[in-house]
């Protein structure tokens, strides 16, 4: 079957090939939170030191709930779309309120926090908790897009929600963090967009775009 290949050799892979990243070094609910909005729009090399710098400022929740706007903006400076660290402070502070701290173990009550869309409610909820929830962004599109020789175009909202069932269908069980680490780390290092590295990966045997050819082609994007 070839989802079930997917899903085991994908695991596998991630389990003997993942970088050794700082946010993966625990699975703090607050530590990935942080990380997964920085990585939104800001590639993992510069993540990295901005990253470190921000956890040893900001340790807890709380810490970056009761500082000065001013101070979390200085920290998050070069970074880029300020607004994510606007919102990820009104988001702290809304823990601080609603939830004494601590970030609650429910989808749609992490959904609901100020800054977090489905993507990092997947990621949390399935690095922090293990929780079998899909994290989906460009990377995942990708991957999924040629494995599965899915012609849709992705700009779509309603792609993106037919990606997300998909991917939620692939989850093995008790395995959600790393198998959805596995989906961006594949993205990131190997099913690359300009010039894939077919030749290592590890589902290439049942790849529908790279059987047929196309993985250039893949995925089908309209607009910006
Ligand atoms: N990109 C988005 N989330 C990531 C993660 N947790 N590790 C590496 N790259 C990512």
């Amino acid at each position: 079957d070839v989802k079930l290949f997917f899903s085991s050799e994908l695991l596998d892979w991630y389990r003997r090939n993942k970088r050794d990243l700082p946010w993966r070094q625990s699975k703090d609910p607050y530590r990935v939170w942080v990380s997964e909005i920085m990585l939104q729009q800001t590639r993992v090399d510069t993540v990295i030191p901005y990253y470190e710098r921000f956890m040893d400022k900001f340790p807890t929740i709380k810490a970056l709930a009761g500082a000065p706007e001013s101070e979390v903006l200085k920290m998050w400076e070069g970074l880029g779309y300020y607004s994510r660290a606007r919102n990820l402070q009104a988001g702290a502070r809304e823990v601080m309120a609603l939830y004494g701290g601590a970030v609650p173990d429910d989808a749609p009550s992490v959904a609901a926090l100020k800054g977090v869309g489905p993507y990092t409610k997947g990621a949390i909820m399935s690095i922090a908790f293990n929780r079998p929830e899909p994290a989906v962004d460009g990377n995942v599109m990708r991957v999924l897009s040629r494995y599965f020789c899915l012609e849709e175009d992705i700009a779509k909202a309603r792609t993106r929600v037919n990606i997300e069932v998909l991917a939620a269908s692939l989850i093995p069980e008790g395995a959600a963090g790393d198998f959805n680490q596995g989906l961006m780390e594949l993205g990131a290092l190997v099913c690359t967009p300009k010039s894939p590295g077919c030749l290592t990966c590890p589902v290439m045997a049942h790849c529908a775009g790279r059987l047929a050819g196309r993985e250039l082609e893949l995925p089908i994007k309209t607009k910006a």
